[in-house]
């Protein structure tokens, strides 16, 4: 075998799942295959007839790395002397701390209990790198579930009392990220959306947020994308019909419903990247069970976070994702508000007030602003339900209870 090469297992937990090969000059998969256990291949790479899809497989692979557009990815990687942060992956067998997927080079018998990051300590080298501190020496570790970690805001895991615990930075000069993910939080407290509690930290004067895993050594996140790519989208249904489709077929409960909490916190804060990675739902990893939605998580690019101060109101024009370009569009997919409680939200601008308190990247006028557009996003969210609402009700005054009841179905079938 060329010295190039270097054979492993793909591995669920302690479930052999496939060969695979892994060209170790790039850190790409070179052949995968054959299939042990073709039921725990990750969710949307297609197998067929026992064949796994390398392409699928190897973006998969891929897609476990460090995006190249990690902030100060370039510079950690010349630190460390590694081209590519595909090979960082194979250092830390492709353990993660949002599933239960590693490779096991092959022949070694090496156990889950003994490597996997939810139990065992890891070490922080990858991250102090990652936030530009620590100096590369012999003795540096790669054993980090940093090499998995996903998304462009620098970020790092660390063991607190016991607790894996993931933070995360911002971005620009108003580096607000972290604050608008308390908020999120705060809102979603309020408004009791499942969600991931962020809290806020410092760390040489610089905001962080600050989140445990929600994920434990039982189960996974299967992202949104992933699901989608199980089967292919009719080209007459829509993007959102599509995913409550995908949830439907897997038996995810609650998809519906979750979607409709998520579309109101988005539409609040002004969310620019609920993109389809930054969603998904949770499965048991041994008995591929789902257990439902995933809580809300990664709400920090909102708020017109790079916006400059003249640009902040609610009636901004900001990029809306995933299933709309914009939010106006995208809040009519919601079917049900009932559960939608507009009077705890009072006083949520005076919380976000305190929230950014006497902070060295937001000034007083930003932070006004930010209040402002806040208190006016909710406004309009109330005045969208009250129209909605008085729709139906002028319907009803038809005296047409047929018609009624088609409108109120159509609201809730609308694509
Ligand atoms: N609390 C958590 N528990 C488990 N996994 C998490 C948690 N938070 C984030 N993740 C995983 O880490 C990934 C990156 O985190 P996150 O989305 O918060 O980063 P980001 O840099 O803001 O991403 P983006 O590029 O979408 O802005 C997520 O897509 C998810 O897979
Ligand atoms: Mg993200």
């Amino acid at each position: 075998m060329a010295d190039w090469l270097k054979k492993y297992m793909l591995m669920h937990k302690n479930i052999p799942v496939a060969d695979i090969e892994l060209d170790t000059v790039s850190g790409a998969v070179f052949s995968v295959g054959p299939v042990w256990e073709a039921a725990h291949v990750p969710v949307g790479i297609p197998v067929k007839s026992g064949t796994v899809d390398r392409k699928a497989f190897n973006e998969w692979w891929r897609g476990r790395s460090i995006p190249a557009s990690r902030m100060g990815i370039r510079e950690a990687l010349m630190e460390l002397k590694i081209s590519d942060t595909c090979l960082l992956l194979e250092k830390s067998l492709g353990l993660s701390l949002s599933d239960q997927y590693w490779i096991r080079p092959a022949g070694s018998g090496l156990l889950w209990e003994k490597v996997n990051f939810f139990q065992n300590p890891f070490s922080e080298d990858v991250g102090n790198i990652l936030f530009g501190k620590g100096e590369v020496s012999e003795a540096v570790s790669l054993m980090s579930p940093d090499n998995t970690s996903d998304g462009w805001l620098k970020k790092k895991w660390k063991i607190i009392e016991g607790k894996r615990c993931l933070i995360k930075g911002g971005s620009g000069a108003a580096w607000q990220e972290p604050y608008n993910e308390v908020l999120a939080s705060r809102i979603m407290d309020r408004l009791r959306i499942s969600h991931v509690s962020y809290a806020l930290i410092t760390e040489e004067d610089y905001p962080y947020s600050l989140c445990e895993d929600f994920i434990t050594e039982d189960t996974e996140l299967i992202s949104a994308w992933h699901l989608l790519q199980t089967s292919k989208k009719p080209n007459h249904v829509s993007l959102y019909r599509h995913y409550l489709d995908c949830c439907n077929k897997f038996g995810i409960r609650g998809a519906e419903c979750a979607v409709n909490r998520m579309l109101v916190l988005d539409f609040i804060i002004a969310n620019e990247d609920r993109h389809l990675n930054n969603f998904g739902a949770v499965r048991r990893a041994d008995t591929l069970e789902f257990l439902g939605m995933a809580p809300i998580y990664d709400s920090g690019t909102s708020l017109w976070f790079d916006k400059p101060l003249p640009m902040i109101h609610a009636k901004a024009n900001v990029i809306c994702k995933p299933f709309k370009n914009s939010h106006t569009e995208q809040i009519k997919l919601v079917t049900d508000f009932s559960w939608l409680d507009f009077s705890a939200l009072k006083g949520i601008d005076e919380e976000f007030r305190e929230i950014i308190g006497d902070s060295l990247f937001i000034d007083g006028a930003r932070c006004s602003a930010l209040c402002r557009a806040l208190s006016g996003r909710i406004e309009m969210l109330e005045e969208i339900v009250r129209k909605g609402k008085s729709r139906i009700f002028v319907d009803s005054t038809k005296n047409d209870v047929a018609e009624n009841i088609a409108y109120s179905g159509s609201l809730k079938h609308r694509k």
